[in-house]
């Protein structure tokens, strides 16, 4: 790392890599990777050179949704380690100059957790103001038509006080009651004791979610049925969504800050519009950084790309940051999602997310290309997707980690089963991509040099060129980005100076030809003022 990138914030222009830990790496047998596992890879991380990675959660938990149904937000969960290995995982990230940030789930605990376990015991229990309860609505039943996250009420009745609780994911993650000032005490102490450990930040899990409706009104039916805008029809107005969660942010940006301005808050804002999304940055004073949802479920095509990015930028406060990224353990894969296993589609979207302007976030496996697994339906293990009315199956995209060609994947020792299976781990592999210079795992390598070398330090400035339909073309500070998303050759109405790389990397081989882009390619030059300008 240079000294003008640690001059600035150090994610502007960086590269953040998500590892799901029970899918890295498992060292002790157990078919669940863990924390010594990310220990074990951290020079592989160093290799690709990222400069943080987020953790999949650490604390302990019964794991009815894999470690968010927290039962202790100041521990680590047995399985995984302990507290001293996250502690030395920390400090020997930070020998390779890698940040490390905790995934953070305020929106609800474990039924499990002491607190819960309290609250349940009577009306009067000092608890009880932790949780949403209510009584059952006037004829009787749920006090709200708000539906969980597997397409059910989302109240559970309590027989003991008559009462209803709330969980907008399983019914043992009780949400929480923001409205009580004594969560807010609770959070601010979680939060410390992480800074306190030197973890540089926090993924901040429905941070939509946090306060529900005062009134508890109903949710009215959405106008967009999809999973990008509703809950199963329903537009969650008030069972999330509403504007007193920022100031939770603007208190946590200060402690945040009061560690230094290097630590940093990045949202799971899952909001349908990029409007809604920049509203969590505030005036600069809640989340750094926000994770693009509009962009993740956009078409993959030139206009619906760029029109999202082009959105996200002018909706953003002046000099926030925006984030890039495509996959994640909730949703399918790019390289199956945007590209239908074709390599050339997932090479042109790496291609384009690390050389966007701000943050880019790489899940584990999308440097090779990983597909999502057919996960048979015995073998599933998430209980929101398997349980529920519907709704897209996570499993795939959590599948072990595709290290070599082996039976096990180098994933785990030989005969250990797999928590979930492994999928076709013959040539999507670190092992046979590392040493191939022309493979996805190199060009996302070169990828990520380029643009810590090009912008590193920096939230680069960004403008979309004209071009022919199908083609999108922008410049990038000093870089120029030509890429073609379409099955036909392209011929670029811009002239293309020195390429610096290409979707087949540091050659132009199959990819540009005077002036031509082949199918699904892309290219990335050097800008030249006297052309563009
Ligand atoms: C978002 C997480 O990414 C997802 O895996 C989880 O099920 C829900 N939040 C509930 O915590």
């Amino acid at each position: 790392m240079d000294a003008k990138r640690r001059a600035a914030r150090w994610w502007h222009g960086a590269t953040l890599y998500q590892v799901y830990i029970r899918s890295w790496l498992d060292t002790n047998g157990d078919g669940y990777g863990d924390l010594p596992g990310v220990m074990a890879k951290l020079d592989y991380l160093a290799w690709l050179d990222v400069d943080g990675i987020w953790l999949s959660p650490t604390m302990p938990s019964p794991d009815d949704d894999w470690g968010y149904d927290v039962s202790d937000y100041l521990g680590v969960h047995p399985e995984l380690g302990t507290l001293d290995d996250l502690d030395r995982l920390v400090a020997e990230a930070a020998k390779r100059n890698m940040k490390v940030l905790l995934d953070l789930v305020p929106n609800h605990t474990s039924t499990a957790h002491p607190w819960f376990v309290e609250a349940v015991s009577g009306r009067d229990s000092a608890h009880r103001s932790y949780y949403v309860w209510a009584d059952p609505a006037p004829g009787g039943g749920p006090p709200t038509n708000w539906l969980d996250a597997t397409g059910h009420s989302a109240w559970a009745f309590d027989e003991a006080s008559g009462q209803y609780y709330l969980h907008n994911f399983l019914a043992s993650q009780a949400d929480l009651n923001w409205w009580e000032p004594a969560v807010h005490e609770e959070f601010r102490e979680i939060l410390r004791f992480w800074f306190d450990r030197g973890i540089a930040g926090f993924r901040i899990d429905v941070a939509q979610g946090l306060y529900k409706d005062a009134e508890l009104r109903d949710d009215p039916p959405s106008a967009t049925p999809d999973r990008l805008h509703s809950r199963f029809g329903l537009e969650q107005l008030y069972s999330a969504n509403r504007p007193e969660s920022h100031s939770v942010f603007r208190d946590w940006r200060k402690i945040t800050e009061s560690y230094s301005p290097q630590r940093l808050l990045l949202g799971e804002t899952w909001v349908s519009e990029p409007d809604r999304m920049a509203a969590f940055h505030g005036q600069g004073d809640e989340l750094q950084l926000t994770f693009n949802f509009p962009f993740i479920f956009a078409d993959f095509t030139a206009p619906a790309l760029a029109g999202i990015v082009a959105e996200t930028l002018a909706a953003l406060p002046a000099g926030e940051c925006p984030v890039w990224t495509a996959s994640n353990h909730d949703i399918s894969r790019f390289p199956s999602r945007w590209g239908g296993g074709d390599e050339r589609k997932a090479r042109l979207a790496l291609l384009v997310l690390a050389t966007l302007p701000g943050t880019f976030v790489l899940y584990y496996g999308d440097e090779i290309a990983m597909t999502d697994v057919d996960v048979p339906p015995a073998l599933r293990r998430d209980r929101i997707t398997s349980s529920g009315l519907g709704g897209d199956g996570r499993d795939r995209a959590r599948t072990p980690m595709h290290w070599d060609a082996s039976p096990t994947a180098g994933f785990t020792a030989e005969g250990v089963p797999p928590w979930l299976p492994y999928g076709d781990n013959a040539s999507r592999n670190v092992a046979a991509q590392r040493d191939d210079p022309a493979s996805v795992l190199r060009l996302c390598r070169d990828l990520i040099a380029l643009r810590a070398r090009a912008f590193g330090g920096r939230i680069a400035s960004y403008r979309e060129l004209p071009g022919p339909p199908g083609l999108w073309t922008y410049r990038v500070d000093d870089l120029l980005i030509a890429a073609n998303f379409t099955g036909e050759p392209v011929t670029l109405d811009v002239p293309i100076g020195s390429v610096l790389l290409s979707t087949a990397g540091a050659t132009t081989e199959g990819v540009l030809d005077r002036g031509t882009l082949a199918p699904w390619t892309g290219v990335i030059a050097r800008h030249q003022p006297k052309d563009a300008d």
